[in-house]
């Protein structure tokens, strides 16, 4: 059995596309990229990392549910974090700490991306860092993880 904590990776809508879709805001680090680091980096951390993305609200929902068992999430819900509130409150219901990671600065672009409607009930927030925004995420779970555990 593994002890080690575990940590989910989970990414939103279009973040499938990461490396072709406008790499010049989102650059061209594919998803597969930034899941096997998350993978290594958490190895070294001391949790397992585990990976999913959905371009489903509600399938978003269930997983957030499912983290209920896991010890820490890190998130990037791509658009559904500026009109979802469905998400908010699923993030709202489970006590496991979640990271908001947005690879681009959203506070820079459009006025509609400067509201997050899951920043609220995050354990903290990482925007327009590229695609380090989601180590950095990782290293603030598992810094949660230890002042809970
Ligand atoms: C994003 C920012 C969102 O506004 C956008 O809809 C995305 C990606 C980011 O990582 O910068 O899909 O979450």
């Amino acid at each position: 059995m593994d002890a080690r904590p575990t940590v989910l990776l989970l990414n939103g809508p279009n973040l499938n596309l990461l490396g072709r879709r406008d790499p010049a805001q989102y650059g061209t680090t594919t998803l597969a990229d930034i899941e096997k680091r998350l993978v290594e980096l958490g190895g070294e951390l001391g949790v397992e990392v585990v990976c999913a993305q959905s371009n489903h609200e509600g399938e978003l929902v269930d997983r957030i549910h499912a983290a209920r068992d896991l010890d820490g999430v890190v998130f990037n819900p791509g658009a559904y974090a500026h009109t979802s509130i469905a998400l908010r409150d699923a993030i709202d219901a489970v006590p496991t700490p979640c990271v908001e990671v947005h690879i681009s600065n959203v506070h820079a672009r459009e006025p509609f991306r400067h509201v997050s409607m899951t920043a609220p009930v995050m354990s903290g927030c990482v925007s327009g860092c590229g695609v380090h925004g989601y180590e950095l995420a990782l290293r603030h779970v598992v810094w949660l993880i230890g002042q809970n555990g």
